[in-house]
């Protein structure tokens, strides 16, 4: 029988980094590559070794595979878990990185102006839950960035004609800990722009097994939508976009036609 825990603040499940990082594992080498072919492909005068920010970093999956490539990383969260938690990762394999506390809206890069990428997949982006905040965010992306260097988001599309709840699970096992994680989301609030959004954690170690769950809420995009966030920030021209199976070989227009979507901006 299972413990249950009601994790009570909506990013609960992210103070457990570990876990949070063996239910994205599968996708690191995925992202990573595609963040190098986006680089060859559309950067403007990329250096060999890029300089780059990760907002909103949490377990640091992604600094550390770019670190193991050479490039110079950094990365902030607002959970101080996650940023413990990739500090120790990067300082295991004596790779040099500046990770900090700070918070998507309103953060401070320390090369504002110089990084060669930027980038934040897995919907991050929405837990930005205004308008206000999301170009205050996109804002500060762009001016962390060099002129002809790359900011690439990834997010998931709301449809509202077509707007089902849906369901996504993962497992994992790593050095004896089994997680499995299910995500539900509920048909989104056109008027708000919003959806509920569900996380069961179902963690197996030591023979004992308890089940976490987290509520939380997503701001939520349309094409539309995302079309005219990005005209508020005019530094930023949307040079392609391209879906959640990474393929750089894919283009993708942005319209409600996908479910997902990775838009590769380029800082004028
Ligand atoms: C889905 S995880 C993504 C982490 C990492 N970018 C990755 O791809 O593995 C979302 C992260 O965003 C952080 N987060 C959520 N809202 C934030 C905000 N307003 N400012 C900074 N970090 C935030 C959470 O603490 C969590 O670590």
């Amino acid at each position: 029988m299972a413990t249950k825990v009601a994790l009570k603040s909506s990013t609960a499940w992210y103070d457990s980094p570990l876990y949070y990082d063996m239910v994205y594992e599968d996708y690191t080498k995925r992202e990573t590559r595609f963040l190098c072919a986006a680089a060859q492909k559309y950067g403007h005068h990329f250096p060999e070794y890029w300089r780059v920010l990760e907002p909103a970093c949490g377990s640091g999956r992604l600094l550390e595979s770019l670190a193991l490539r050479g490039h110079s990383v950094q990365g902030f969260d607002r959970n101080i878990n996650q940023i413990r938690y990739a500090k120790r990762r990067l300082t295991k394999l004596q790779l040099k990185a500046k990770v900090w506390r700070d918070s998507l809206q309103s953060f401070k890069a320390p090369h504002a102006g110089s990084y060669d990428l930027v980038h934040c997949f897995v919907s991050t982006f929405k837990y930005l839950l205004t308008e206000r905040d999301a170009v205050a965010s996109l804002r500060r992306m762009s001016a962390a960035l060099r002129s002809g260097g790359l900011c690439i988001i990834g997010l998931h599309l709301t449809n509202y004609e077509d707007n089902p709840a849906d369901y996504e699970k993962w497992v994992n096992r790593r050095r004896g800990v089994r997680v499995c994680s299910e995500t539900w989301s509920a048909p989104a609030r056109q008027k708000e722009r919003k959806e509920a959004m569900r996380t069961r954690m179902t963690i197996t170690e030591s023979g004992k097994t308890r089940v976490e769950e987290t509520h939380w809420e997503f701001r939520t995009y349309s094409a539309a939508e995302l079309k005219s966030l990005l005209a508020k920030v005019k530094s930023l021209e949307l040079v392609a976009c391209h879906d959640f199976h990474y393929n750089i070989k894919n283009k993708r227009r942005l319209n409600d036609a996908y479910s997902d979507i990775i838009l590769v901006l380029k800082k004028k």
